[in-house]
């Protein structure tokens, strides 16, 4: 539109990206506080069932307050909607309970470090059972993905089976949800913030049952009294804080995914992991060998170079599909 003034244009273009690099910014900061709460919660209490739940139930609860105070606008859901939301909730559950237990299990930047390695869960399954085909760096730049994960859990110093398989087990969880979430949000009336609070509610109703019987309510009791008389009435604020700071930055990504596309949310993703990693490492002083963060530093490029250049190849489609026309 030459008749619009230039001037016109660049503040709305310079106030999306001020929006996004806010919405980033809260995220990761978000996620942070809760990788830090959660962990010194499974430190002193291992129970990462009753955690999980306890997570989906704090969010449930916030959102349902909202709605009834219309704080939020209650979402305008049918059955149709709900029955799409279910395989959603089911692969959000398994992800966040299979995460929770890799926490409780080895150090959080271990996990994140495993968790770095998505794309090559996501590029494998869409390959394998959606028949999708990539350009070949795509599969290129798993190489290094899936070397420098491998490495870096060869080297781990604390290195323990069930943590290692919770966050590979929690990557294909989230492939699958991205999958799923991606057809259930086509078209979708419900916003990022209330799909968000949607998926909590029904996930919650989902694992309350196996976290009973996983763990159950003898043994919380008896670990909670436990835990208070070491350390005191602040665990209920620790478990508080990881509580809903895991549903705000959940919250806030999926705010984020409505505006931004998901390759920039995986990048947004990937930096998101790098802040976890370091303060992590930082805040609970994690023994790392100079091997053990190179295998992270070699995961965490591969991402960056898979999403490079799968953004070149959507580059390269765009500018076909918009020349044919043209040249017709
Ligand atoms: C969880 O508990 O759900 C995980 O910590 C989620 O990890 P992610 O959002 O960083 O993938």
């Amino acid at each position: 539109d030459k008749s619009k003034p230039i001037a016109e244009k660049t503040p709305s273009e310079a106030s999306r990206r001020v929006r996004i690099g806010i919405y980033f910014a809260t995220w990761w900061f978000l996620n942070v506080i809760f990788n830090i709460y959660n962990k010194k919660v499974l430190n002193a209490f291992p129970y990462p069932w009753l955690t999980s739940t306890l997570s989906l139930a704090t969010g449930s609860l916030m959102m349902w307050i909202s709605w009834i105070t219309r704080v939020v606008e209650t979402p305008k859901t049918d059955l149709q909607f709900w029955k799409t939301l279910f395989p959603v909730a089911v692969a959000h559950t398994i992800g966040h309970v299979a995460a929770t237990v890799s926490m409780s299990k080895v150090a959080v930047s271990f996990t994140h470090i495993i968790k770095s390695g998505e794309p090559a869960f996501s590029v494998l399954v869409s390959r394998l059972l959606l028949g999708e085909t990539f350009p070949a760096g795509v599969y290129m730049s798993l190489i290094p993905i899936i070397g420098g994960c491998a490495l870096a859990a060869l080297t781990e110093l604390n290195f323990n089976m069930t943590g290692f398989m919770g966050a590979m087990v929690s990557n294909l969880a989230f492939v699958f949800r991205n999958i799923f979430s991606k057809r259930g949000m086509k078209g979708k009336s419900v916003g990022g913030m209330n799909y968000y609070a949607c998926l909590s509610m029904l996930s919650l109703l989902i694992l309350t049952p196996f976290a009973i019987a996983m763990e159950g309510p003898q043994m919380w009791m008896a670990g909670w009294e436990k835990t208070i008389s070491q350390i005191g009435p602040q665990f209920i604020w620790w478990v508080a804080a990881q509580s809903v700071f895991y549903h705000l930055y959940n919250q806030v990504s999926y705010m984020s995914l409505d505006q931004i596309s998901p390759l920039t949310f995986s990048i947004g993703n990937t930096m998101k992991r790098i802040c976890v990693i370091v303060s992590s490492i930082i805040i609970f002083c994690t023994p790392i060998q100079p091997i053990n963060a190179l295998g992270a530093a070699i995961a965490i490029l591969g991402t960056f170079l898979y999403s490079q250049v799968l953004i070149c190849s959507l580059y390269k489609l765009k500018k076909i599909v918009l020349t044919i026309p043209m040249a017709i």
